[in-house]
Protein backbone atom coordinates (compact mmCIF):
# COMPACT_ATOMS: atom_id res chain seq x y z
CA UNK A 1 0.00 0.00 0.00
CA UNK A 2 1.48 3.45 -1.06
CA UNK A 3 0.47 6.18 1.41
CA UNK A 4 -0.19 9.80 1.24
CA UNK A 5 1.59 11.85 2.47
CA UNK A 6 -0.12 14.75 1.68
CA UNK A 7 -3.15 13.52 3.55
CA UNK A 8 -1.16 12.76 6.68
CA UNK A 9 0.41 16.19 7.00
CA UNK A 10 -2.66 17.89 6.81
CA UNK A 11 -3.67 15.96 9.59
CA UNK A 12 -0.90 17.88 11.82
CA UNK A 13 -1.94 21.23 12.49
CA UNK A 14 1.57 22.42 13.47
CA UNK A 15 3.13 21.29 10.41
CA UNK A 16 1.20 24.72 8.97
CA UNK A 17 3.52 27.07 10.85
CA UNK A 18 6.09 28.80 9.80
CA UNK A 19 9.64 29.19 11.70
CA UNK A 20 12.28 32.16 11.12
CA UNK A 21 10.06 32.99 8.39
CA UNK A 22 10.51 29.32 6.43
CA UNK A 23 7.91 26.54 6.79
CA UNK A 24 8.32 24.39 9.49
CA UNK A 25 10.84 21.28 8.63
CA UNK A 26 10.42 19.03 11.63
CA UNK A 27 12.66 16.65 12.01
CA UNK A 28 13.02 15.78 15.73
CA UNK A 29 10.68 13.34 16.09
CA UNK A 30 12.69 11.49 18.35
CA UNK A 31 12.13 13.55 21.07
CA UNK A 32 8.28 13.85 20.70
CA UNK A 33 6.24 13.86 17.66
CA UNK A 34 3.59 16.46 16.33
CA UNK A 35 0.46 15.44 17.04
CA UNK A 36 -2.58 14.69 14.79
CA UNK A 37 -5.93 16.23 14.92
CA UNK A 38 -7.67 13.02 16.11
CA UNK A 39 -5.69 13.19 19.51
CA UNK A 40 -5.68 17.19 20.12
CA UNK A 41 -9.73 16.74 19.45
CA UNK A 42 -10.16 13.53 21.31
CA UNK A 43 -8.64 15.62 24.31
CA UNK A 44 -11.08 18.55 24.12
CA UNK A 45 -13.88 16.21 23.57
CA UNK A 46 -12.93 14.35 26.69
CA UNK A 47 -13.03 17.49 29.03
CA UNK A 48 -16.08 18.89 26.98
CA UNK A 49 -18.19 15.56 27.59
CA UNK A 50 -16.89 12.90 29.89
CA UNK A 51 -14.67 14.33 32.51
CA UNK A 52 -14.90 12.40 35.54
CA UNK A 53 -12.75 10.26 37.93
CA UNK A 54 -12.61 6.94 36.77
CA UNK A 55 -13.15 3.03 38.37
CA UNK A 56 -14.71 5.48 41.31
CA UNK A 57 -17.95 6.51 40.49
CA UNK A 58 -21.43 4.92 40.14
CA UNK A 59 -22.64 8.06 37.73
CA UNK A 60 -23.02 7.63 34.55
CA UNK A 61 -19.75 10.24 33.72
CA UNK A 62 -17.02 8.28 35.70
CA UNK A 63 -18.72 5.34 33.44
CA UNK A 64 -18.57 6.64 30.65
CA UNK A 65 -14.73 8.15 31.44
CA UNK A 66 -13.96 4.77 33.00
CA UNK A 67 -14.92 2.76 29.56
CA UNK A 68 -13.06 4.92 27.08
CA UNK A 69 -9.82 4.53 29.88
CA UNK A 70 -10.25 0.90 29.62
CA UNK A 71 -10.76 0.85 25.63
CA UNK A 72 -7.26 2.73 25.10
CA UNK A 73 -5.79 0.19 27.51
CA UNK A 74 -7.51 -2.88 24.93
CA UNK A 75 -6.06 -0.64 22.12
CA UNK A 76 -2.57 -0.72 23.74
CA UNK A 77 -3.04 -4.52 24.11
CA UNK A 78 -3.69 -5.31 20.69
CA UNK A 79 -0.92 -2.45 19.53
CA UNK A 80 1.77 -4.81 21.07
CA UNK A 81 0.17 -7.87 21.11
CA UNK A 82 -0.03 -8.88 25.33
CA UNK A 83 -1.98 -11.43 25.58
CA UNK A 84 -3.99 -9.46 28.28
CA UNK A 85 -5.46 -6.35 29.28
CA UNK A 86 -4.29 -6.14 32.51
CA UNK A 87 -0.57 -6.34 31.52
CA UNK A 88 -0.13 -2.79 30.38
CA UNK A 89 -0.01 -0.56 32.81
CA UNK A 90 -0.21 3.24 32.01
CA UNK A 91 2.51 5.12 33.59
CA UNK A 92 3.77 8.92 32.64
CA UNK A 93 6.40 7.63 30.42
CA UNK A 94 9.08 5.11 29.34
CA UNK A 95 11.01 7.12 32.56
CA UNK A 96 8.91 6.18 34.70
CA UNK A 97 8.09 2.76 33.58
CA UNK A 98 11.99 2.08 34.24
CA UNK A 99 11.94 3.70 37.81
CA UNK A 100 8.55 1.69 38.20
CA UNK A 101 10.76 -1.66 38.02
CA UNK A 102 13.35 -0.40 39.11
CA UNK A 103 11.67 0.67 42.71
CA UNK A 104 9.98 -2.93 43.01
CA UNK A 105 12.73 -4.75 42.52
CA UNK A 106 14.32 -3.33 45.62
CA UNK A 107 13.46 -5.64 48.11
CA UNK A 108 13.80 -8.32 45.59
CA UNK A 109 17.49 -8.24 44.27
CA UNK A 110 20.52 -8.74 46.53
CA UNK A 111 24.10 -8.30 46.51
CA UNK A 112 24.68 -11.71 44.64
CA UNK A 113 22.41 -10.49 41.82
CA UNK A 114 23.74 -8.75 38.75
CA UNK A 115 21.73 -6.74 35.95
CA UNK A 116 23.60 -6.28 32.52
CA UNK A 117 22.86 -2.73 30.50
CA UNK A 118 24.62 -1.34 27.42
CA UNK A 119 26.77 1.25 26.98
CA UNK A 120 24.41 2.51 24.27
CA UNK A 121 21.57 3.14 26.47
CA UNK A 122 19.22 6.80 27.30
CA UNK A 123 20.49 7.58 30.97
CA UNK A 124 16.80 7.09 31.84
CA UNK A 125 18.00 3.02 31.24
CA UNK A 126 21.16 3.60 33.20
CA UNK A 127 20.67 5.51 36.14
CA UNK A 128 17.58 3.78 37.63
CA UNK A 129 20.03 0.80 37.45
CA UNK A 130 22.62 2.55 39.39
CA UNK A 131 19.98 3.84 41.90
CA UNK A 132 18.90 -0.09 42.21
CA UNK A 133 22.34 -2.01 42.19
CA UNK A 134 23.71 1.36 44.85
CA UNK A 135 20.74 0.14 47.27
CA UNK A 136 20.59 -3.21 46.78
CA UNK A 137 24.55 -3.67 46.27
CA UNK A 138 23.87 -5.78 43.16
CA UNK A 139 26.18 -5.30 40.45
CA UNK A 140 26.00 -3.46 37.06
CA UNK A 141 27.25 -4.90 34.27
CA UNK A 142 27.62 -2.85 30.78
CA UNK A 143 27.50 -4.43 27.30
CA UNK A 144 30.35 -2.48 25.22
CA UNK A 145 30.12 -0.94 22.03
CA UNK A 146 32.40 -1.69 18.97
CA UNK A 147 34.30 1.09 17.52
CA UNK A 148 31.74 1.51 15.10
CA UNK A 149 29.15 1.81 17.75
CA UNK A 150 27.05 -1.02 17.70
CA UNK A 151 26.62 -3.68 20.71
CA UNK A 152 29.67 -5.86 21.04
CA UNK A 153 26.97 -8.65 21.66
CA UNK A 154 29.68 -11.18 21.39
CA UNK A 155 30.70 -9.95 24.71
CA UNK A 156 27.11 -10.96 26.18
CA UNK A 157 28.10 -14.40 26.86
CA UNK A 158 30.93 -13.62 28.85
CA UNK A 159 28.93 -10.86 31.33
CA UNK A 160 25.82 -13.24 31.49
CA UNK A 161 26.10 -15.74 34.50
CA UNK A 162 23.83 -17.78 37.00
CA UNK A 163 23.29 -14.31 38.46
CA UNK A 164 21.89 -12.05 35.78
CA UNK A 165 18.18 -11.71 37.59
CA UNK A 166 17.82 -8.84 34.58
CA UNK A 167 19.13 -7.48 31.08
CA UNK A 168 17.66 -4.20 29.94
CA UNK A 169 18.25 -2.48 26.39
CA UNK A 170 17.02 -0.34 23.98
CA UNK A 171 15.44 -1.57 20.84
CA UNK A 172 16.52 1.26 18.96
CA UNK A 173 19.38 3.69 20.31
CA UNK A 174 17.88 7.61 20.64
CA UNK A 175 20.77 8.60 20.09
CA UNK A 176 22.61 6.67 17.23
CA UNK A 177 18.88 5.39 15.66
CA UNK A 178 20.71 1.79 15.61
CA UNK A 179 18.52 -0.91 15.84
CA UNK A 180 19.83 -3.28 18.57
CA UNK A 181 20.00 -7.30 18.42
CA UNK A 182 16.90 -7.63 20.95
CA UNK A 183 15.79 -11.15 19.36
CA UNK A 184 19.33 -12.70 20.39
CA UNK A 185 19.78 -10.77 23.68
CA UNK A 186 16.45 -12.21 24.89
CA UNK A 187 17.41 -15.69 24.07
CA UNK A 188 20.79 -15.83 25.43
CA UNK A 189 18.98 -13.58 28.87
CA UNK A 190 16.50 -16.47 29.25
CA UNK A 191 19.16 -19.06 28.70
CA UNK A 192 20.49 -17.87 32.01
CA UNK A 193 16.85 -17.54 33.46
CA UNK A 194 16.89 -13.62 33.89
CA UNK A 195 14.10 -10.95 32.63
CA UNK A 196 14.78 -9.10 30.03
CA UNK A 197 13.41 -5.28 29.76
CA UNK A 198 13.11 -3.59 26.31
CA UNK A 199 12.79 -0.11 26.47
CA UNK A 200 11.22 0.49 22.91
CA UNK A 201 10.79 4.37 23.05
CA UNK A 202 12.18 5.09 20.06
CA UNK A 203 11.02 1.93 18.39
CA UNK A 204 7.24 1.83 19.08
CA UNK A 205 6.47 4.76 17.07
CA UNK A 206 8.44 3.07 13.95
CA UNK A 207 8.36 -0.77 13.73
CA UNK A 208 5.88 -3.34 14.60
CA UNK A 209 5.50 -4.50 18.42
CA UNK A 210 4.48 -8.28 18.94
CA UNK A 211 5.74 -8.83 23.18
CA UNK A 212 4.34 -12.39 22.38
CA UNK A 213 6.57 -13.16 20.04
CA UNK A 214 9.53 -11.14 20.56
CA UNK A 215 9.44 -12.68 24.24
CA UNK A 216 10.33 -9.78 26.47
CA UNK A 217 8.93 -10.32 29.83
CA UNK A 218 8.74 -5.86 29.96
CA UNK A 219 8.66 -3.44 28.07
CA UNK A 220 8.12 0.64 28.45
CA UNK A 221 6.96 3.21 25.50
CA UNK A 222 6.04 6.57 25.69
CA UNK A 223 2.84 8.16 24.30
CA UNK A 224 4.36 11.23 23.07
CA UNK A 225 7.05 10.03 20.50
CA UNK A 226 4.09 7.88 18.68
CA UNK A 227 1.98 10.41 18.18
CA UNK A 228 0.36 10.92 21.53
CA UNK A 229 0.29 13.64 24.32
CA UNK A 230 2.92 13.93 26.88
CA UNK A 231 2.91 12.61 30.21
CA UNK A 232 1.26 9.49 29.26
CA UNK A 233 3.11 6.43 28.57
CA UNK A 234 2.95 2.20 28.85
CA UNK A 235 4.84 -0.33 31.03
CA UNK A 236 4.02 -3.75 29.20
CA UNK A 237 4.82 -6.75 31.78
CA UNK A 238 4.06 -10.46 31.51
CA UNK A 239 1.21 -11.08 33.94
CA UNK A 240 3.51 -13.66 36.29
CA UNK A 241 5.81 -10.90 36.57
CA UNK A 242 3.57 -8.33 37.39
CA UNK A 243 1.83 -10.58 39.96
CA UNK A 244 5.25 -11.02 41.71
CA UNK A 245 6.28 -7.41 41.75
CA UNK A 246 5.58 -5.55 44.49
CA UNK A 247 3.61 -2.08 43.63
CA UNK A 248 5.51 0.94 43.43
CA UNK A 249 3.63 4.27 44.27
CA UNK A 250 0.99 3.15 47.00
CA UNK A 251 -2.19 5.32 47.20
CA UNK A 252 -6.20 5.13 46.28
CA UNK A 253 -6.55 2.71 43.33
CA UNK A 254 -4.49 0.39 44.16
CA UNK A 255 -5.31 -1.58 47.25
CA UNK A 256 -7.95 -4.03 48.11
CA UNK A 257 -8.26 -3.39 51.71
CA UNK A 258 -6.68 -1.07 53.80
CA UNK A 259 -6.31 -1.03 57.85
CA UNK A 260 -4.40 1.05 59.76
CA UNK A 261 -1.60 -1.52 60.32
CA UNK A 262 -1.43 -3.37 56.97
CA UNK A 263 -3.23 -2.80 53.42
CA UNK A 264 -3.71 -5.47 50.57
CA UNK A 265 -3.21 -4.52 46.91
CA UNK A 266 -5.67 -4.74 44.28
CA UNK A 267 -5.20 -7.18 41.47
CA UNK A 268 -3.56 -6.24 37.85
CA UNK A 269 -3.05 -3.58 36.34
CA UNK A 270 -4.67 -1.41 39.15
CA UNK A 271 -2.01 -2.44 41.68
CA UNK A 272 0.55 -0.44 39.40
CA UNK A 273 -1.54 2.88 39.44
CA UNK A 274 -1.80 4.50 42.68
CA UNK A 275 -3.95 7.99 41.98
CA UNK A 276 -5.58 9.61 39.48
CA UNK A 277 -4.49 8.52 36.04
CA UNK A 278 -4.05 10.64 33.53
CA UNK A 279 -7.40 9.89 32.05
CA UNK A 280 -7.37 12.37 29.12
CA UNK A 281 -3.80 11.49 28.19
CA UNK A 282 -4.74 7.62 28.38
CA UNK A 283 -7.65 8.10 25.79
CA UNK A 284 -5.49 10.55 23.48
CA UNK A 285 -2.88 7.60 23.54
CA UNK A 286 -5.56 5.40 22.23
CA UNK A 287 -6.39 7.70 19.57
CA UNK A 288 -2.57 7.83 18.77
CA UNK A 289 -2.46 4.11 18.08
CA UNK A 290 -5.97 4.31 16.02
CA UNK A 291 -3.93 7.04 14.11
CA UNK A 292 -1.08 4.59 13.07
CA UNK A 293 -3.13 1.96 12.29
CA UNK A 294 -5.51 3.66 10.42
CA UNK A 295 -1.74 4.01 8.26
CA UNK A 296 -0.51 0.63 8.93
CA UNK A 297 2.57 0.30 11.02
CA UNK A 298 4.07 -1.85 8.80
CA UNK A 299 3.35 1.17 6.20
CA UNK A 300 5.13 3.75 8.46
CA UNK A 301 7.83 1.35 9.22
CA UNK A 302 9.23 1.03 5.27
CA UNK A 303 8.53 4.82 4.27
CA UNK A 304 10.21 6.03 7.58
CA UNK A 305 13.19 3.38 6.18
CA UNK A 306 13.43 5.24 2.90
CA UNK A 307 13.41 8.11 4.47
CA UNK A 308 16.13 7.40 6.85
CA UNK A 309 18.47 5.55 3.99
CA UNK A 310 17.97 8.87 1.84
CA UNK A 311 19.52 10.74 4.75
CA UNK A 312 22.44 8.37 5.17
CA UNK A 313 22.82 8.26 1.66
CA UNK A 314 22.73 12.42 0.73
CA UNK A 315 25.03 12.97 4.54
CA UNK A 316 27.53 10.75 2.86
CA UNK A 317 27.94 12.85 -0.36
CA UNK A 318 29.82 15.30 2.37
CA UNK A 319 33.31 14.58 2.77
CA UNK A 320 33.01 16.78 6.06
CA UNK A 321 30.66 14.91 7.90
CA UNK A 322 31.07 12.06 10.10
CA UNK A 323 27.98 9.81 10.42
CA UNK A 324 27.44 7.47 13.24
CA UNK A 325 27.37 3.90 13.51
CA UNK A 326 26.62 4.77 9.23
CA UNK A 327 26.59 0.82 8.42
CA UNK A 328 24.51 -0.16 11.45
CA UNK A 329 20.91 -0.69 10.40
CA UNK A 330 18.79 2.54 11.33
CA UNK A 331 15.58 3.38 12.23
CA UNK A 332 13.48 7.03 12.73
CA UNK A 333 16.70 8.41 13.57
CA UNK A 334 20.57 9.25 11.88
CA UNK A 335 23.02 11.14 14.25
CA UNK A 336 26.15 13.03 13.08
CA UNK A 337 28.65 15.70 13.10
CA UNK A 338 30.91 18.44 11.50
CA UNK A 339 34.66 17.09 11.50
CA UNK A 340 35.66 21.15 12.33
CA UNK A 341 37.68 21.41 15.16
CA UNK A 342 36.21 23.54 17.68
CA UNK A 343 32.30 23.34 16.29
CA UNK A 344 29.68 22.03 18.43
CA UNK A 345 26.80 20.10 17.62
CA UNK A 346 24.77 23.31 18.88
CA UNK A 347 26.28 25.54 15.98
CA UNK A 348 24.88 23.46 13.44
CA UNK A 349 21.62 23.23 15.52
CA UNK A 350 21.58 26.74 15.79
CA UNK A 351 22.34 27.73 11.68
CA UNK A 352 19.48 24.92 10.76
CA UNK A 353 16.82 26.54 13.47
CA UNK A 354 17.52 30.06 11.07
CA UNK A 355 16.05 27.94 8.17
CA UNK A 356 12.73 26.51 10.18
CA UNK A 357 14.44 23.12 10.64
CA UNK A 358 14.47 21.22 13.60
CA UNK A 359 16.88 18.79 14.72
CA UNK A 360 18.27 18.16 18.28
CA UNK A 361 21.52 18.75 19.18
CA UNK A 362 24.07 17.55 22.46
CA UNK A 363 24.34 14.35 24.33
CA UNK A 364 20.81 13.30 23.65
CA UNK A 365 20.76 12.08 27.30
CA UNK A 366 23.02 9.40 26.73
CA UNK A 367 25.89 10.66 27.66
CA UNK A 368 28.30 6.93 27.82
CA UNK A 369 27.88 6.60 24.00
CA UNK A 370 29.56 10.34 23.62
CA UNK A 371 31.99 9.29 25.69
CA UNK A 372 32.52 5.91 23.33
CA UNK A 373 33.27 8.65 20.50
CA UNK A 374 34.73 10.97 22.08
CA UNK A 375 32.34 14.40 21.32
CA UNK A 376 30.49 16.33 23.24
CA UNK A 377 27.55 15.83 21.51
CA UNK A 378 26.25 14.93 18.24
CA UNK A 379 23.26 16.62 15.33
CA UNK A 380 20.35 14.03 15.16
CA UNK A 381 18.09 14.22 12.30
CA UNK A 382 14.95 11.90 13.64
CA UNK A 383 11.70 11.13 11.48
CA UNK A 384 8.14 10.32 11.62
CA UNK A 385 5.94 9.91 8.75
CA UNK A 386 4.68 12.78 7.65
CA UNK A 387 8.40 13.96 6.83
CA UNK A 388 9.39 14.16 2.91
CA UNK A 389 12.27 13.55 0.74
CA UNK A 390 11.98 17.17 0.06
CA UNK A 391 12.37 18.35 3.47
CA UNK A 392 15.44 16.03 3.60
CA UNK A 393 16.96 18.50 0.88
CA UNK A 394 15.74 21.49 2.82
CA UNK A 395 17.90 20.07 5.81
CA UNK A 396 20.57 18.93 3.24
CA UNK A 397 20.62 22.86 1.79
CA UNK A 398 20.85 24.12 5.40
CA UNK A 399 23.33 21.73 6.49
CA UNK A 400 25.82 23.29 3.21
CA UNK A 401 25.34 26.39 4.72
CA UNK A 402 26.52 25.37 8.19
CA UNK A 403 29.47 23.63 6.29
CA UNK A 404 30.34 27.16 4.33
CA UNK A 405 29.63 28.98 7.43
CA UNK A 406 31.86 26.95 9.80
CA UNK A 407 34.27 24.74 7.99
N1 LIG B 1 14.64 10.87 24.90
C1 LIG B 1 14.31 11.93 24.02
C2 LIG B 1 15.32 12.11 22.92
O1 LIG B 1 16.05 11.20 22.62
C3 LIG B 1 14.00 13.20 24.71
O2 LIG B 1 15.38 13.16 22.35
Amino acid sequence: MSIDIQQIRSQFPILEREVNGKPLVYLDNGATSQKPKVVLDILDEYYEKYNANVHRGIHTLSQEATDLMEESRRKIQKFINAKHDHEIIFTRGTTEGINLVSNSLRNILTADDEIIITEIEHHSNIVPWQLLCQRTGAKLKYIPLTAEGILDIEKLDDLLTDKTKLVCVNQVSNALGVVNPIKTIIEKAHSKGAWVLIDAAQSAPHTAIDVQEMECDLLVFSGHKMYGPTGIGVLYGKEEILNELPPFHGGGEMIKDVTMEISTYACLPFKFEAGTPDIAGIIGLGAAVDFINSIGIENIHDYEKELVDYTIQRLSEFDEVEIYAKDAEHSGAVSFNLKFDGVHSSDVGMILDKKGIAVRTGHHCAQPIMQHFKVPGTVRASFAVYNTKEEIDTFIDGLKTAIRMLG
